[in-house]
């Protein structure tokens, strides 16, 4: 499949500037960024973007959760050829995670401004709020909001771990927007972003055709059991919530490794109460993180942790009360749009493969409402949500220009006659 612009390319210094000057906001040692969704320093990186993108002339939306939709109209109305991802980032977040998908979709967009192409259908450029989900759970928030998955009062109502609210902190940062939620389907979805993993690398392939992201189950424990003496209290006496938090630790841990394939388990948070060396712990927060590609697997991984979470209470004596952060079912992308990607990465002389995601991503959300993929390009070393993310240059360029063409494909998918 071909586009009708086949020899345009992006401009790769530009793309390159602006995620140096995007990352420059929060900056944080090794080089990352640090903006965690609804903070201070995530309204300064919406700023900066919303500039670029109003120095476009582009219309300019914001909806009830934050989401920023930023459109350049085509030669007939309908739905936008849409791209994006998210610009919050993790506490440890690299230069590249969403922000990549964002501003090579400004790129796209400037590109067409700049040879004067006039496509047929809109095309869009957004961010999503909050996709990492770090500091507000679930992850992909924005996104699930935009597509209807969950109520904008729901959302808006939503705790963050450090106590904030999601509706006040969009007022606070001024991201509360007056565009409805859920928002307007695309004609089709496609997002750029480095892998975060190390197939790419590895394989020694410059770019991922995505065919999926696999299921996600986040899970937040609470362990109640009774702070005492570290030195009197005999061991068949206690009622440890440390020891508790830990058995859960090794257990998810040795569930991954027995299920093999494509199973992980990560305990990512975990506080201790009263947190001090001569006392028992009282209380212990942890939080659970499941993923498979297989429904029917990552149930079964579920099931088996919710049994052993239940015997080691009485084996401890310990009250463990479980509640759901975030569970999403396994996503697969429109077939069409997949070849559309491989094939665009083939005509542009990159080596391509398909693949699935392991990371959460806007675009499993965008899925439920319109035809969806992603491209993906590698990571060095297979790092991410860590400041030492790196993608080389010359393969942040290459996702860009198959972005470009791929979207130019979904825009118009055969070449006119006349022309
Ligand atoms: C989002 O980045 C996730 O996959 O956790
Ligand atoms: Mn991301
Ligand atoms: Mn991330």
């Amino acid at each position: 499949m071909t586009s009708r612009f086949p020899d345009l390319r992006i401009d790769g210094d530009r793309l390159l500037r602006r995620i140096d000057d995007l990352a420059a906001i929060g900056p944080i040692d090794g080089g990352g960024s640090c903006r965690l969704a609804l903070t201070d320093d995530d309204r300064a990186g919406r700023d900066l973007v919303v500039t670029w993108m109003r120095d476009l002339g582009l219309d300019i939306r914001i909806d009830g959760i934050g989401n920023v939709v930023a459109t350049r109209p085509g030669r007939t109305g309908g739905p936008p050829v849409m791209t994006g991802s998210h610009i919050d980032t993790v506490r440890t977040g690299g230069r590249y995670d969403g922000n990549l998908g964002v501003l090579a979709g400004l790129e796209v967009i400037e590109t067409l401004v700049g040879a004067g192409i006039e496509t047929e259908h809109p095309v869009a450029v957004g961010f999503f709020t909050d996709e990492e989900g770090s500091r507000f759970a679930p992850d992909m928030l924005g996104s699930l909001v935009y597509v209807g998955g969950v109520a904008l009062e729901e959302a808006l109502d939503i705790v963050g771990i450090d106590g904030a609210v999601v509706g006040d902190e969009l007022e606070r940062i001024g991201y509360r927007g007056i565009h409805p939620c859920p928002g307007p389907a695309p004609r089709a979805y496609v997002e750029l972003h480095i892998e975060q993993g190390p197939v790419l690398e590895a394989d020694g392939v410059t770019i991922g055709a995505v065919t999926g992201v696999q299921g996600i189950s986040w899970t937040a424990y609470t362990v109640d059991g009774q702070a005492n003496h570290a030195g009197t209290t005999p061991m068949d006496l206690r009622h440890d919530a440390g020891y508790a938090a830990a058995a859960i630790v090794t257990h998810v841990r040795d569930l991954a490794v027995r299920m093999g394939g494509r199973q992980v388990a990560t305990v990512g948070r975990l506080d201790l109460h009263p947190d001090l060396v001569n006392v028992i712990a009282g209380t212990a927060t942890l939080t659970v993180d499941l993923r498979n590609t297989d429904e029917s697997l990552l149930r079964g991984a579920e099931a088996d942790l919710a049994a052993f979470v239940a015997d080691l209470a009485i084996a401890e004596g310990v009250r463990i009360d479980g509640h759901s952060l975030a569970r999403f079912e396994p996503v697969e992308f429109d077939a069409g749009v997949v070849d559309t990607v491989f094939e665009t990465a083939e005509r542009l002389g990159h080596s391509v493969s398909r693949m699935p995601s392991g990371a959460g991503h806007d675009a499993q959300m965008l899925a439920r409402v319109c035809p969806t993929g992603m491209v993906f390009v590698p990571s060095r070393d297979g790092i991410s949500h860590n400041p030492a993310e790196h993608t080389d240059p010359a393969d942040l360029v290459a996702g860009a220009d198959v972005l470009l063409q791929t979207m130019l494909s979904l825009d118009y998918p055969e070449p006119r006659e006349a022309e």
